[in-house]
């Protein structure tokens, strides 16, 4: 009998707190006065606080005098490649500057501040406007380049001397439908740690027709004088 009791007790006293914790749950903001949810320590803090975010989303911050970056290259010839540099999408397809072939920004490695942005066709564009362009960019500029469906078809000797000035390695195995991420600086002495390269392969494909596309991010030193 006093087992009954007890329970006839506990049970709506249960009932009326579940009740309060579902209700709390559900309809958040009006309860806050005598919330058993924050007496239970259970709270729902936006996402943004829990994780700091980093600039260009990343997932590192980067140390005084770095410029952080993320050059995600196209997906097939479906999705447009995006470059940020120092917080700021300087190309991308809401944007509206971004195009099939090769996507490029020049930087200025002291400021960080965008001096061009423009596409090239590699496909079936002139290949020649691209070499003009590479071969104007002056000492200390920073390069960014993602490949968007096709980046070889045009690519020729003289434009691959360009990039392998700005320190490239892989712009020489650079095929039909690959893609390519790679950020380097006119004036540099050595390879840039920062490319990446995937070969268009039937067997390992992630699309049809097209590899899987390329992420890379980091923090690119600024140049001091
Ligand atoms: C970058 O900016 C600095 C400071 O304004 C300037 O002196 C330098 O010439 C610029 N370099 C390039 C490559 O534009």
């Amino acid at each position: 009998m006093r087992v009954t009791g007890v329970i006839r007790c506990v049970l709506p006293l249960i009932m009326l707190l579940g009740t309060w914790f579902i209700v709390e749950t559900y309809f958040d903001q009006r309860w806050k006065v005598i919330s058993l949810r924050s007496w239970l320590g259970v709270t729902n803090k936006p996402r943004s606080q829990q994780l700091p975010r980093h600039k260009c989303g990343n997932e590192k911050s980067c140390p005084q005098n770095y410029f952080a970056f993320k050059i995600i290259s196209g997906a097939a010839n479906v999705v447009g490649p995006s470059i940020c540099f120092d917080d700021i999408i300087l190309m991308s397809s809401v944007k509206n500057n971004i195009g099939r072939g090769l996507n490029i920004a020049l930087v200025n490695g002291t400021t960080g501040q965008l001096l061009k942005a423009d596409t090239f066709d590699m496909y079936s564009g002139d290949i020649n406007q691209l070499d003009t362009f590479l071969g104007e960019v002056k000492d200390g500029t920073v390069v960014l380049a993602a490949s968007y469906d096709d980046v070889a078809t045009k690519m020729n000797d003289k434009v691959r001397a360009h990039f392998m000035e700005l320190g490239s390695s892989h712009v020489k195995e650079l095929g039909f439908r690959d893609n390519w991420v790679f950020l380097g600086v006119k004036g540099l002495k050595n390879k840039s740690p920062f490319e990446q390269h995937i070969k268009n392969d039937k067997e390992t494909n992630k699309y049809d027709g097209w590899p899987e596309l390329l992420e890379m991010e980091g923090c690119a030193p600024r140049k001091m004088d």
